[in-house]
Parts: C-alpha cells; sequence; structure tokens
C-alpha cells in the first residue's frame, strides 16, 4: 500500500464518489461535499451481509449516509457524531414517523407570516430578473442581526446582509410556529433552512475545500425553502408509504473516541472518520451552525472542536494527550519525525506550522482510542469498514492512513481482512524544480477490519 502515486490513468476516478440519480431521495435533504455515497455502503451491507435482525454503526456518521441507506433496506442503525450539526442532519434523515399533513400545515404557516414580516422589512418578493441582474437596494437595518458574538464565528464574507435578514426572519418564523410541536417537526423544517444556507443563499461553495464565492447581494431565501421543504415532506411521505418508517435508527451526539451510550451487540461498522488534514469540520457548516443556534459564542466552538478527533491544526489543544497512546508505534512516530524535518529544512515557522506533526501523532492516537472504546460493543466476527483518505496535507509528506490504521486497529484487538481501493484523487502539484513539476495521485481507501477474538 501506497500513499502516492506518480500519474497516469487513476483505475477509478472522481464519479465513483458522486450520488446515483435514485440514490438522491432523503439523501439529499442535506449533505455534506466530502460524505460517501450511498452505493458505497450498499456494497459493504451486502458484502458484510448484514440483514434485518442486525445493527449497523457508524460512529463519525456525519449527514448520515449509513444510516440513511441502512433503513431503506430495513437494516436498524445507530450514529454517532460530536459535531451537534452533523447529529442533527443524521437524525432528522433517519425519524420517519413525522406527521406530513403536519409538516405541510406548519410549512404554510411559516411561509405565509415569514412572506408578511419580510416585506414589512423592507424584503419583498424577489423577481428572478432582479436577482440575475443582481440589483438589490441597499440592506437597512431592521433588527434582525447576528448578536456580535455570533458575528465573530462567521467567516467573513460567507453571508451578505439581505440573504441574512431574510434567513432570519424565517428562523423565527420556524422557531415561533413549531413552539408547540414535536422537536422532530421543529428539526425537519430547520434541516430545510441549512440547505438553504449551504447551496443557495451562503457566500461560498465547495471544491472540495470550502471557500469564499462572489458574494450575492439578495437571495430568494423563502423561494428555496418552501421547494426543498415541500420535497423533504413528499420524500418523507413516499418512504413511509412504502412502509419504510418503522426501521430503528438512532443518532448520538457522541464523541467517538468515548462511544459512552452507544448499545452492544454490533454487527457491523461503515464509516469515514475525519483524514489527518487541514480540513477544518466546524468550518465546513459553520454558517448553518451558527444560524441554527447550535454555535453561538467563541466557547461553543472551543466545546465542539475539543469533542471532535484531532485532523487538523485548528483544533490541536496544549492540554491534548491523544498522542500518548502511539508512542509505540515506530512507523507513526517516523511520519511524524519526517513532517516536522521537513518543516525545518524548509523553514516553515509558523505556529500552525510547528503543529503539523502533532496533529498526526493525535490524530491517531485519537483513532486508537475509538477502536479501543468500540471493541465491547461489537458482536464476535463483526465487520468494519473504514474509508480513509492517504493525505500529503502536511509538506508534501505522505501520511499512509490506512497502513497506519490498520496497525493501530491490530494493537487494539482486529484482524485486518482488507483494504480496497476506492478512489485516486489528484493530490497538489509537486515542484521538484523550476522545469519540472508532477501532479500525484492520492488513495482513498476501504481499510477492512474483523473483531480479532482472543
Ligand atoms: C468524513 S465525515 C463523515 C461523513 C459521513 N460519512 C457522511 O456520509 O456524511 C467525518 C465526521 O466525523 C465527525 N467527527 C469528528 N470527530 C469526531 C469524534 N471524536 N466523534 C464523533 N464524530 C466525530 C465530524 O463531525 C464529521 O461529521
Amino acid at each position: 500500500m501506497q500513499a502516492t502515486t506518480a500519474i497516469p490513468r487513476p483505475p477509478r476516478n472522481g464519479s465513483i464518489n458522486a450520488v446515483q440519480k435514485e440514490d438522491t431521495p432523503i439523501h439529499g435533504w442535506y449533505r455534506f461535499v466530502l460524505s460517501y455515497p450511498p452505493h458505497l455502503v450498499r456494497q459493504y451491507l451486502s458484502g458484510f451481509k448484514v440483514g434485518p435482525s442486525d445493527l449497523v454503526l457508524d460512529p463519525f456518521c456525519g449527514t448520515g449516509t449509513t444510516l440513511v441507506e441502512a433503513k431503506k433496506l430495513g437494516i436498524p442503525s445507530v450514529g454517532c457524531d460530536a459535531h451537534p450539526f452533523a447529529a442533527l442532519a443524521s437524525r432528522v434523515k433517519t425519524t420517519w414517523n413525522l406527521s406530513a399533513d403536519l409538516l405541510r400545515t406548519t410549512l404554510k404557516n411559516i411561509l405565509r407570516r415569514a412572506s408578511r414580516v419580510s416585506s414589512t422589512h423592507g424584503l419583498g418578493e424577489l423577481s428572478f430578473t432582479a436577482l440575475m441582474l443582481q440589483e438589490a437596494p441597499a440592506p437597512q437595518p431592521n433588527g434582525f442581526q447576528l448578536t456580535e458574538e455570533e458575528e465573530k464565528l462567521l467567516p467573513a464574507g460567507f453571508l451578505s446582509q439581505r440573504p441574512l435578514q431574510r434567513l432570519l426572519i424565517l428562523r423565527d418564523e420556524i422557531e415561533r410556529q413549531t413552539a408547540e410541536t414535536p422537536q422532530a417537526i421543529h428539526e425537519f423544517l430547520l434541516l430545510a433552512l441549512a440547505h438553504v444556507i449551504a447551496n443557495g443563499a451562503g457566500n461560498f461553495a465547495f471544491g472540495p475545500e470550502i471557500y469564499r464565492t462572489k458574494p450575492k447581494p439578495d437571495y430568494d431565501v423563502l423561494g428555496h425553502f418552501a421547494r426543498h421543504a415541500d420535497l423533504m415532506i413528499g420524500e418523507l411521505a413516499a418512504a413511509q408509504a412504502r412502509g419504510l418508517a418503522a426501521t430503528p435508527a438512532q443518532v448520538l451526539c457522541d464523541d467517538a473516541r468515548e462511544l459512552t451510550e452507544v448499545p452492544g451487540n454490533i454487527a457491523a461498522v461503515i464509516t469515514s472518520p475525519p483524514y489527518p488534514n487541514e480540513k477544518d469540520y466546524t468550518r465546513t457548516t459553520r454558517v448553518e451552525s451558527i444560524l441554527l443556534r447550535l454555535l453561538t459564542d467563541k466557547a461553543s466552538l472551543r466545546g465542539v472542536k475539543e469533542s471532535l478527533l484531532r485532523s487538523n491544526t485548528r483544533n490541536v489543544f496544549v492540554n491534548d494527550t491523544d498522542s500518548g497512546e502511539v508512542e509505540e508505534f515506530p512507523s507513526i512516530q517516523s511520519v511524524c519525525r519526517a513532517i516536522e524535518r521537513r518543516r525545518v529544512e524548509l523553514g516553515k515557522d509558523s505556529g500552525f506550522e510547528r503543529l503539523y506533526h502533532k496533529v498526526v501523532s493525535h490524530y491517531f492516537g485519537g483513532m486508537r482510542r475509538h477502536l479501543r472504546a468500540l471493541r465491547p460493543k461489537l458482536r464476535p466476527g463483526a465487520k468494519l469498514a473504514y474509508v480513509v483518505g492517504d493525505q500529503l496535507s502536511f509538506l508534501m509528506v505522505p501520511v499512509a492512513t490506512s497502513k497506519l490504521l490498520a496497525e493501530v486497529a491490530e494493537a487494539e484487538g482486529y484482524r485486518t481482512i482488507g483494504c480496497e481501493l476506492w478512489r485516486e484523487r489528484v493530490g497538489t502539484k509537486v515542484r521538484n524544480s523550476p522545469t519540472n513539476e508532477k501532479t500525484v495521485r492520492v488513495r482513498e481507501e476501504v481499510l477492512l477490519l474483523e473483531k480479532a477474538e482472543p
């Protein structure tokens, strides 16, 4: 297994990671750009021979691809994510016993009131022409604004003023109209709001890293919300009509390094933990998390970061100790030393660059804690699939994630039963000399493990 290979041709390319058209219902309610596709989950559920009498776990469930796919197949599941927004997304996407009639009535009441309030505050309906021409009156202060603390959390330029005001009016109306309904109805509509933010109202996109786009002076927030919530309700009703609602799916907001509340007798794990790279998972969903009041100030952001596996320099803290778990692994220590050596050679001296090697050791230490907490929850012979990508994020030093993870897993009572290439991604260009540039491909693999019996 190699961390990188020189070009040419990849055996499989990016399209393998795309969601197939027939899989969009429910999966499409809200997805991370980096989520794996439903057909990957199907492949391993089938390969592991998991059926309706088994329990599947995704300990890093993100936006719930494993859980939704298991539920579609009538297989009970448990998911866990330490980020409250990911947990909310997964919870909504696996709660299929809501009344579609109540949702429709509530949606109409929200739209009616939000439309009236918006007009009163100078935010009337938007014509498509006005949007195309990017003509919008200058935003006026109207009381709909973030708190000072929330403002500080919002990445600069990620949301323009008028779309923000429209979103806040809509959020207030969701809160008002669902005050007396079950919490699940409230969260369902909040997830539709999150979709509007991430797929239209915000000035950001993913490529795959989150980046700022041209600012939108205005956006048809209510129109997008109405269409998306209506689609979600239709897909929910269709799943109910097919008798799929009863299969249990439990979602916990929990740290996978502890798994305190996860039940036992797990037959299979299909998951994709973070990779050791510079991706800050709290930034990918930052705007949605603020608007949904899941992140309210710096302390709450720090709390979430601390509960996440260390995988980037933005979530490493002075008192972190996970690295101590992998001191006896020469392979991991040698990668960390190589990163630190390269940093010194290149004269890279910033605070973040100095943390690169620590991220890697905390990452594998955290994964070791996760695997240790998981083992007693697994039934004998349980099978596990971990989708992980090799990395070059730290000064181009190769980190062979699946190979190193397999070593850690073996030390915690697992047997490696395979490692399959999922896809190759084009990595950064490496410049060997001013005239010689080389593109490298980075492997994303599925590490297959089995609970080993003593
Ligand atoms: C690669 S994403 C998973 C994507 C998922 N497969 C999907 O389909 O959306 C990794 C997830 O791990 C979560 N995570 C990171 N550290 C965690 C921890 N210590 N415990 C639980 N979840 C964690 C992140 O919040 C993120 O949602």
